[in-house]
């Protein structure tokens, strides 16, 4: 048995890295952390316990890992209550070998390992040995109520883990397994329980959404159906959307549900080129990507894209690159997330012999990054003078203003007290920049 309190009123700090998965398992973490005493404090220096939560997406991430150990290792020598641990994607790739060649870690935690993570805290208390804890639960139904301290407007909820694609750039098959679905009946109760702790607003995600699949046999489309019908969430988002998953059903679900599953779709691409998109392993070709394109922007018209974009992936052509940049010209992104190509390990991709130079690939990220800002400018100027139904999250930044999105996600800032937080309220907008629209609250909002 788990003694209560491992954390004696310790405080706990974690540190996020990655994507929303790493996000939402932060909390987790948090929440589990909490039970046995803990306590979570904003700055490393009040923790006795720091945590960094990892990704290996790139090659970037995994140095701020060493880098951010490397500032604490000297409070170790000053406060012998420190503990420090990895936990997240670079911990499940590297495990026992990350306590080896950062020796001041106490313990490394994977991405299955996170309800483990009071038992491990303890026994790094209990004993000087470093604790490891990376085994995939492959066998195991993946089965997880949303744990949120303090749920706001909007939260994410998993509903898939772990990627059977293996693109042979994507280190993620490695550090989250295989593909498992929360089975629908779960993701039902789960979300009813947020809403009626306030939450307006889901984000589903998963690395795939569009591959979910319940034990009971419904699929993605089905989800969307039975989310919008049977609970009283307010607003529906998911990603991420893989394209040769995306599917005539899905739009037509999204067209009919369009008062709750928002307009605004992340549609990676990763390349123009037909040819990089094969030996990527994308499963879809540039003029599939298009069609999918066009079927979605005829059944929900208005929609937002996004995507992500890889430049430099080994073998690629000046001229394979510009179709990546044509690709941009065509379909017309308010927003892209562009990278670098960045090797990997356990990854195909990562044994091409053909590898781009750095200067290369900075190149022509530059110019992509470049045309994309002009793009969005331009997608940007048609919200001026418009209205939309604003969502409205968190007090702003700005003093005296509060936050929200629209259904196509934009960020919406608006003169406002927290009265409105959770609120829709339409917004006339005054000013469009590419990322953020300002606007005045109308009389008469729906409360
Ligand atoms: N499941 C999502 C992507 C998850 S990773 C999908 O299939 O679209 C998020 C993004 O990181 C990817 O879309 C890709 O653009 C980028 N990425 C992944 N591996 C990368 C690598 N080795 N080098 C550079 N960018 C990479
Ligand atoms: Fe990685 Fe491809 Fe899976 Fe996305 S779909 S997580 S890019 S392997
Ligand atoms: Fe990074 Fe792992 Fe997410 S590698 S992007 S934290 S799944």
């Amino acid at each position: 048995m788990l003694n209560q309190d491992v954390g004696r009123g310790r405080g706990v700090y974690i540190s996020t890295y990655g994507c929303q998965m790493n996000t939402n398992d932060t909390e987790r973490m948090l929440t589990l952390l909490e039970m046995v005493n803990f306590v979570p404090v904003q700055t490393p220096e009040q923790a006795s316990l720091i945590i960094i939560n990892s990704c290996s997406v790139r090659e970037k991430p995994v140095h701020k890992v060493r880098s951010e150990v490397g500032l604490y290792k000297e409070w170790k020598l000053k406060n012998p209550d420190l503990r420090i641990g990895v936990g997240g994607c670079v911990a499940q790739q590297e495990k026992a070998k990350l306590l080896k060649d950062i020796p001041v870690l106490d313990f490394a935690f994977g991405t299955d390992a996170i309800d483990q993570l009071p038992s491990i805290v303890a026994k790094t208390y209990e004993s000087k040995e470093k604790q490891v804890s990376a085994k995939f639960e492959h066998d195991k139904p993946y089965t997880v109520e949303t744990l949120l301290r303090n749920p706001g407007v909007a939260a994410f909820v998993n509903i898939t883990k772990g990627c059977d694609n293996f693109c042979t750039f994507c280190v993620v098959p490695f550090t989250r397994g295989r593909e498992r679905s929360r089975s629908l009946k779960e993701l039902v109760a789960d979300i009813r329980s947020l809403v009626a702790r306030g939450v307006r607003e889901v984000t589903l995600i998963g690395q795939n959404v569009n591959s979910y699949k319940s034990d009971c046999g419904a699929d993605f489309g089905h989800l969307l159906r039975t989310l919008s019908e049977d609970t009283d969430i307010q607003r529906i988002r998911y990603t991420t959307s893989h394209p040769k998953d995306f599917n005539q059903e899905l739009v037509d679900i999204s067209a009919k549900y369009r008062s709750k599953i928002c307009d605004y779709i992340h549609l990676p691409a990763q390349s123009g080129n037909s040819e990089v998109l094969k030996r990527m392993n994308r499963g879809y070709s540039r003029e599939e990507y298009l069609d999918k394109v066009a079927m979605i922007r005829q059944g929900i018209p208005g929609v937002v894209l996004s995507t992500d974009i890889i430049v430099g992936f080994p073998g690629e052509t000046e001229a394979q690159y510009d179709e990546t940049r044509s690709l941009i010209e065509t379909v017309r992104y308010e927003n892209i997330y562009a990278f670098k190509y960045s090797p990997r390990p356990f990854t195909k991709a990562a044994r091409y012999t053909d590898q781009v130079s750095e200067s290369d690939s900075k190149r022509r990220l530059q110019i992509l990054l470049d045309r994309q800002r002009e793009i969005a400018f331009e997608l940007g100027q048609p919200y001026n003078n418009k209205t939309y139904d604003v969502l409205f999250e968190v007090k702003a930044e700005i003093p005296g203003h509060i936050q929200g999105r629209t259904t196509h996600n934009k960020l919406v800032y608006s003169p406002g007290d927290e009265s409105m937080i959770g609120k829709t309220a339409r917004v006339h907008v005054t000013k469009a920049y590419p990322n953020v629209l300002h606007g005045e609250i109308l009389p008469g909002f729906d409360a």
